[in-house]
């Protein structure tokens, strides 16, 4: 039997500090930049609800009904062939992982920069990305400390911590946002991140935001099976999940509050798009504060923006170290150099996209584009918008056709006893079995069009 979670509290922070990550304050205020803002903001909510909540429910209750995780969660009670699903989920993990670690790095390199005082740092960001040793180095470092700790074990150190940090990183935001919406100019800012203006939805838009939704909760790629393995039986699984999902929604809404706020009051938004946005808006912000205050606030912000960073990068090295001692029964420390050396090595090719090299940098061009995209976003892409969605789909077709829907009902319905009959429930299920392959296959047809035939359908 397995050690479960010290309490329930212990299993919704630790899936939280899995979810909540620069997904929620790196990428998605950049995603709504380039999504049409508030209109992302909304299709975005949407999908958290009706694709989100029944994938993280299903995904716990696949890893909770044996309290197994990885390729053992879906080969137990006869169901061998389904192993490529889990094979996939370590794809996507490598392939996200690998450019997830560059920006944590940058986490780290703008915590010292603003420590020192450089608040020119923001304008500068361009400088630091394109600059390969640099960006390299903070990837090594912040690899390193990843491994630090998984090698030592995932339950004592970092859900203590995570405990504490996740808190004050809400706390800090929360005080940030209060500070920056009050700022001249930000309700500019503030309507075009809350008013959502239809006319600017485009297909782009829609598998964005989903793209972005299985991103921030860390759904819909088998890893949240993992967390389910480990709950005990009679706990609410529905409960858990809509706690998880409230709290990684709410760090993306403050920072989408937050930075469009300071975009617009410091006259940035046309530079709003890319991946750099909080590292070019939040130095000059921090400068507001005197050359101690900011440099305290400036620090302590983008050190817990890392520390959110360190519990996701640690949950995405251990779900490959557990799979990988699993399958090859490798040492668990041999397991980890390999992961993470695997993860680091094809993340160099990120670190050289952000202007290092030019052919990283303009890496490939979508036939129904006119612009190059880098190597990073091209991982990105195809991880988030084209991979996740497919294996989202595979884990549901699982669970209704081979695991079956009444046993899956029936995992569900431990902890919360009239599930069938309850409105959430029948919500559920109906998402399950009708929303999710739908809009899905929807998604997944549609991007193969775009990508592979250049077919643009909603043009
Ligand atoms: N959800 C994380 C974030 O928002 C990123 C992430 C994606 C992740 N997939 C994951 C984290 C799997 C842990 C495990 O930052």
């Amino acid at each position: 039997m397995r050690s479960g979670f010290s309490s329930r509290m212990g299993f919704i922070i630790a899936a939280a500090g899995s979810a909540v990550g620069l997904g929620n304050v790196w990428k998605f205020p950049f995603e709504v930049a380039n999504g049409g803002g508030g209109v992302f903001v909304f299709i975005y909510i949407i999908f958290c609800a009706i694709l989100g909540l029944p994938l993280i429910m299903t995904e716990i209750a696949i890893g909770r009904r044996n309290h197994l995780s990885g390729i053992a969660a879906f080969t137990s009670l006869g169901h061998k062939k389904w192993s490529f699903i889990p094979i996939l989920s370590m794809v996507i993990v490598v392939l996200i992982y690998s450019f997830y670690n560059v920006v944590s790095g940058w986490t780290i390199l703008y915590s010292v920069e603003i420590a020192k005082g450089n608040f020119e740092a923001g304008k500068n960001f361009g400088s630091f990305a394109s600059n390969f040793k640099i960006s390299g180095w903070y990837s090594i470092l912040s690899m390193l400390i990843t491994v630090f700790i998984v090698i030592k074990g995932v339950s004592s150190g970092i859900e203590r911590y995570t405990k504490l940090l996740m808190p004050a990183l809400f706390f800090l935001i929360f005080a940030l946002v209060i500070y920056s919406i009050t700022l001249p100019g930000a309700s500019e800012g503030l309507k075009f991140y809350l008013v959502p203006d239809l006319s600017k939805v485009t297909l782009k838009t829609i598998y964005s935001a989903m793209g972005q939704a299985f991103f921030s909760l860390s759904v819909g790629m088998g890893i949240t099976v993992a967390y389910g393995s480990y709950l005990q039986s009679n706990a609410n699984v529905a409960f858990m999940s809509i706690m998880v999902i409230l709290a990684d929604l709410s760090v993306a809404l403050l920072s989408g509050l937050m930075v469009f706020s300071i975009t617009y009051s410091q006259g940035l938004q046309d530079t709003a798009g890319g991946a750099g946005l909080i590292f070019t808006v939040l130095p000059g912000l921090f400068a507001n504060f005197g050359d101690i205050g900011g440099r305290i606030i400036g620090l302590a912000f983008f050190l817990l923006l890392f520390f959110a960073a360190l519990t996701s990068t640690v949950a995405l090295l251990e779900s490959l170290v557990a799979s990988v001692v699993d399958k090859y029964k490798m040492s668990r420390k041999k397991a980890t150099y390999v992961c993470s050396f695997i993860v680091l090595a094809i993340g160099f090719l990120s670190v050289g996209a952000n202007g290092a090299s030019d052919t990283l940098t303009h890496f490939v061009k979508y036939s129904y584009s006119d612009h190059y995209i880098s190597f990073m976003d091209f991982i990105g892409n195809l991880a988030s918008d084209t991979l996740v969605p497919i294996s989202a789909l595979l884990i549901v077709i699982y669970a209704i056709f081979a695991w079956k829907m009444p046993n899956l009902i029936k995992e569900l319905s431990k902890g919360f006893p009239n599930f069938v009959s309850n409105s959430l429930g029948k919500f559920v299920i109906f998402a399950l079995k009708y929303i999710c392959p739908v809009l899905i296959s929807c998604v997944i047809v549609i991007t193969i069009l775009q990508i592979f035939f250049g077919i643009d359908i909603l043009k």
